[in-house]
């Protein structure tokens, strides 16, 4: 971990080389910005959900996505039986980040409702880089169907293995090889972290530090104090947030800098496909439907009235002012 190395180098420098090692914020995304700088993607799932995913004027129309309760709203069609793909939302921010702080507070993530839960379900707020897997992916919140708590992986091109520094029992790393579509998963073990849980809450905080020697992320519920702390905060510093809910480390095993760059960042809702679609009859409350992933997506339009994002706000830091690391270096040299 590059922190401890550089709080020791600056042990030897003014705290105000120490002051400038924290983040300054370059972007805020809020419902004042947001249909500006995220473009709603309608093209074909390119993970063969049962979903049409709407593009702007659809979204407006029909109600798909907007604002409410001081928050951007993006959800899906939960009043019409469909068999060609439930109407939903998916949105790519314009801009791309290459490392940075990353913090969402989001007040609703989508969820279902009714007896079977949230089967067909597969929400996520991620981020990816060109030329999939190249660029890498991170997903900071997702999971599918009835899925207990959330679940956080990075998917990249071949030669990239992750270690899991923390080895606690909050978050266990089910693979250190983070190639390809199963990537390198880390299951949270807490249930306020993830669907109706995360709801009856009223939501929370994501927040993800993304360097060249690890990619962390944390979560905060919404009346942790951390919440209103880095909510407010224009220089916050990821070392004053405490315990990460799970980290990656590159560690010699993964040049983070080689296998992520200029990512996007996504909120999307898709249904069934190549992850909720698959393990739907795993789940024993959605194979209680005795309906497949589709059919019951296609006709229980009422179980997806909870199934919507609302984000307060998405914030976006870089590390400016005078890089202390060099500083240091150049000190000891
Ligand atoms: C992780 O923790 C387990 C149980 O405490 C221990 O057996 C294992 O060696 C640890 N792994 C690493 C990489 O530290
Ligand atoms: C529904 O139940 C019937 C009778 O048990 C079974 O034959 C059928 O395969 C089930 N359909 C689905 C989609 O699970
Ligand atoms: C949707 O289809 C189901 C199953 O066929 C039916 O019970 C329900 O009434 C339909 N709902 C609507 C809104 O058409």
């Amino acid at each position: 971990m590059v922190r401890p190395r550089v709080a020791t180098a600056l042990g030897l420098l003014s705290t105000a080389a120490l002051a400038s090692a924290t983040y300054t914020q370059t972007d805020n995304y809020d419902k004042n910005n947001f249909f500006q700088k995220f473009e709603f993607f309608s093209g074909p799932d390119p993970t063969n959900g049962h979903v049409q995913y709407a593009d702007s004027s659809q979204a407006n129309n029909e109600g798909l996505a907007g604002f409410s309760g001081g928050g951007v709203y993006l959800g899906v069609d939960h009043t019409s039986n469909v068999t060609t793909g439930r109407p939903s939302t998916r949105v790519t921010s314009t801009a791309t980040y290459t490392k940075g702080l990353f913090i969402a507070d989001i007040a609703h993530m989508p969820a279902g409702t009714g007896q079977y839960g949230s089967c067909g379900l597969w929400p996520a707020f991620w981020m990816f880089g060109p030329n999939w897997p190249n660029g890498g992916e991170i997903d900071i919140l997702e999971g599918v169907n009835n899925q207990a708590s959330n679940e956080i992986t990075l998917h990249t091109a071949a030669g990239c293995s992750m270690t899991n520094p923390l080895n606690n029992s909050v978050t266990t790393m089910s693979s250190q090889d983070c190639q390809g579509n199963t990537g390198c998963p880390q299951v949270t073990n807490n249930p306020a972290t993830y669907g109706s849980a995360f709801n009856a809450a009223g939501g929370g905080v994501y927040a993800v530090e993304w360097t060249s020697t690890a990619i962390s992320v944390w979560f905060f519920s919404r009346s942790d104090p951390m919440v209103a702390s880095l909510t407010n905060n224009a220089n916050p510093d990821p070392a004053t947030f405490g315990t990460p809910l799970a980290q990656f480390a590159g560690n010699g095993g993964c040049d983070i800098d080689q296998h992520f760059a200029n990512h996007q960042i996504v909120f999307n809702i898709d249904f069934c496909g190549d992850w909720a679609g698959n393990v739907f009859d795993s789940d024993p409350t959605c194979k209680s439907t005795n309906l497949s992933c589709n059919d019951y997506v296609g006709q229980n339009p009422e179980a997806f009235v909870e199934a919507y994002w609302l984000i307060n706000s998405v914030k976006v830091f870089q590390q400016t002012g005078t890089p202390a690391v060099k500083k240091a270096r150049r000190f000891k040299a």
